[in-house]
């Protein structure tokens, strides 16, 4: 007899989403086809962690039950045809649809050929024994386990194992993958998956830039991704994202302050930026290309280390606010920020801080039509006035309108 967790299930998920994927469920069961609840959602259920990231998997067809399924339910649908995947939002929550699929690799690191199949199939081509369990969703079978990999046993013995030996040469991204769930579960490589993803740690080569920047992002948006990336270069993985990447102290300390400023938002891109601290020009320049970043954090990145060798130029006490606005203000937000934690002076550190708290948000309360206003003519001088205008104020030289007016009428005389 499988194993039947729908009383898990039902306490697991909020009263809505159950009521949601049962009507999925019923509703699968009309057109003839059996549906799936699969992969995070049901690691994450066993281990009672919240995700309600749902994603159902149909034999059949899946674009047709999320049309059913989005029908006068004030749902927003939107289909992938070629992919045969769906997704259905609701005011606050989503599903993701997809058919049942057989997968097979041409060559290693290529997106796989897909064509439909049975759960089985589906649950074959997955990356981990832990993430490759699903739950039938249909009535008569609710809440029925399928765990052809024990997957759950893995989950009692904290153990991180691929489905078969080619697992990482036919998606070498499962290596990154596999440290990434390894820290943040706490878990560990099972032995043979240890020694299969160091024989393959050279296969992520064959991977794309893109996919693997896009796992790059998923690491530094765990909670630790110090950790992830510790690991890796245990493993000797971490070479394939840079060849001069080091996880260290360093890295930890800047990592767990960056945290500490951020609180609600993620800092990946602050991430980036302290992880190529270390590099030269041309070490980042091959690290931009070969994971193809896009131009804004690519910008950010470059400004780190451009600003990490004008630093000196913001180590004198006596700067005026003015000053330090003008060193800082064609910098990304971001690279200052890094260099505020990077940098070992606490007065530099302090002059950054006090542009990114509050000299970048300065401006004069008058703009260039309240001067033509008062009389001062278009053209250079104008901008001039209004950039003497700006550093006053910079400096505290005036705070009322009726201040700058003042000194507008004072320089207009010498015009
Ligand atoms: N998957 C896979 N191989 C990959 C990517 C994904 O086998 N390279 C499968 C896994 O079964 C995974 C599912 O697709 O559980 C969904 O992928 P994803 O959303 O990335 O992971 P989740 O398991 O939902 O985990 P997370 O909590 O990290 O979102």
């Amino acid at each position: 007899m499988p194993e039947n967790l729908s009383t898990q299930l039902k306490k697991y998920l909020p009263q809505p989403i159950l009521k949601l994927v049962k009507d999925a469920g019923e509703k699968a069961n009309e057109l003839g086809q059996e549906l799936y609840l699969v992969g995070g959602v049901i690691r994450d259920l066993l281990l009672g962690r919240a995700n309600f990231d749902l994603d159902l998997v149909v034999e059949g067809n899946a674009i047709r039950l999320a049309q059913e399924l989005a029908k006068g339910n004030q749902a927003k649908l939107i289909i992938h045809s070629r992919f045969g995947t769906a997704k259905i939002n609701y005011a606050n929550f989503s599903l993701d649809v997809a058919t049942a699929r057989r997968e097979s690799y041409s060559q290693p690191g290529a997106l796989p050929d897909v064509q439909p199949g049975a759960i089985t199939d589906d649950l074959c081509r997955r990356d981990f024994s832990i993430n490759a369990m699903a739950l039938c969703l249909t009535p008569q079978r609710f809440g029925e386990l399928i765990d052809l990999y024990h997957g759950k046993d893995d989950l009692d013995h904290r153990l991180i194992r691929i489905l078969h030996p080619n697992s990482f040469i036919d998606d070498a991204t499962r290596i990154l993958r596999a440290l990434r769930y390894e820290q943040r579960l706490g878990f560990e490589l099972e032995a043979r998956t240890a020694e299969l993803l160091q024989r393959d740690a050279a296969m992520l080569d064959t991977v794309s830039g893109d996919r693997i920047r896009h796992e790059l992002e998923l690491i530094l948006k765990e909670n630790h991704p110090e950790q992830v990336l510790k690991r890796a270069e245990e493993l000797g993985v971490i070479n394939k994202l840079h060849s001069s990447f080091k996880s260290n102290g360093w890295l930890t300390e800047r990592f767990e302050k960056v945290r500490q400023i951020s609180k609600q938002t993620i800092p990946y891109p602050l991430y980036l930026c302290l992880l190529i601290y270390s590099l030269t020009n041309e070490e980042n320049e091959r690290f931009l290309s070969r994971l193809n970043f896009p131009k804004r954090p690519a910008q950010a990145m470059r400004h780190t280390l451009q600003l990490k060798t004008q630093l000196h130029s913001l180590a004198k006490p006596q700067l005026k606010p003015s000053d330090i606005y003008q060193s800082l203000h064609s910098y990304a937000p971001q690279a200052i920020q890094a260099n505020a934690l990077a940098s070992e002076s606490t007065i530099v550190s302090q002059h950054l801080q006090l542009y990114l708290a509050k000299l970048r948000y300065v401006k004069p309360l008058l703009n260039g039509e309240d001067l033509k206003r008062m009389g001062v003519p278009s053209g250079p001088r104008l901008g001039e006035i209004l950039n003497v205008l700006h550093e006053a104020r910079l400096n505290g030289e005036v705070r009322t309108r009726k201040e700058e007016e003042r000194l507008v009428y004072s320089w207009r005389h010498t015009l």
